[in-house]
């Protein structure tokens, strides 16, 4: 049986990785494939076990931390539901991934870059996405959104502007150093609009009519 393929939605707080994750995975479903719509941190019942201890101790945790336990998480994740979907020829979309670290705990929080990349090639390996969409959009914009939930503000939403910042510019600079995997998408339109620019960028670079 063919493999699957593996696409990731990445972005700062509110800039609609969740919304446009279950859009796209409608979208793929009437194309006829087999989707599993997952997220991180989380995605498999040890995960979202990790992802409850993660929430429960909000900001306590050092960002070196932070990151090994996301590492954790994540090899779950992989373990227990990405890879086997995968080899059965199904199609994972997870909103957020690996590229989450690098931006929140990375570029955000000042863990050493060449850290995050040796746990990532002890963890992904060769799992790497075959896509990853970057929504893009000023802060400001995405944290307006966020707040208009009407949830309460998780931890990272309260910090100061100049950390959404840095996240911004960190999910750039990857998709900048990794052009064949990223796709940057302009999250400042509305929702519609958004999600027919991914999926024009699932069509191009994957090939699937949608
Ligand atoms: N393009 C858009 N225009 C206007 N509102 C949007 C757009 N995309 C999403 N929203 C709304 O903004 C809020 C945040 O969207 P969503 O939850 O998908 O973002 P997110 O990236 O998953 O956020 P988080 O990082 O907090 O998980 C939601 O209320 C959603 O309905
Ligand atoms: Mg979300």
């Amino acid at each position: 049986m063919a493999h699957g393929r593996l696409i990731t939605l990445e972005g700062g707080e509110g800039t609609g990785k969740s919304v446009q994750r279950d859009r796209l995975v409608d979208a793929l479903r009437k194309a006829g494939l087999d989707v599993v719509a997952t997220r991180e941190p989380g995605g498999s019942p040890s995960a979202e076990a990790v992802r409850d201890l993660l929430l429960a101790h909000g900001g306590d945790w050092r960002p070196l931390s932070e990151a090994l336990i996301h590492a954790a998480a994540r090899s779950q994740h992989l373990a227990e539901t990405v890879r086997p979907a995968l080899a059965t020829g199904r199609w994972v979309v997870s909103d957020r991934f690996s590229d989450s670290t690098r931006a929140y705990q990375g570029w955000g929080q000042g863990v050493p870059l060449e850290t995050l990349d040796q746990l990532e090639r002890m963890v992904v390996a060769d799992g790497k996405p075959d896509l990853t969409l970057m929504l893009d959009v000023a802060p400001e914009v995405g944290l307006a959104r966020a707040h208009g939930r009407g949830q309460a503000a998780d931890r990272y939403e309260t910090m100061d502007l100049a950390f959404h910042q840095r996240l911004r510019d960190g999910y750039r600079a990857i998709a900048a150093a990794e052009p064949e995997r990223c796709v940057l998408i302009d999250a400042g339109g509305d929702v519609d609009s958004v999600a027919a620019a991914v999926r024009a960028a699932v069509r191009d670079r994957l090939g699937v009519p949608i």
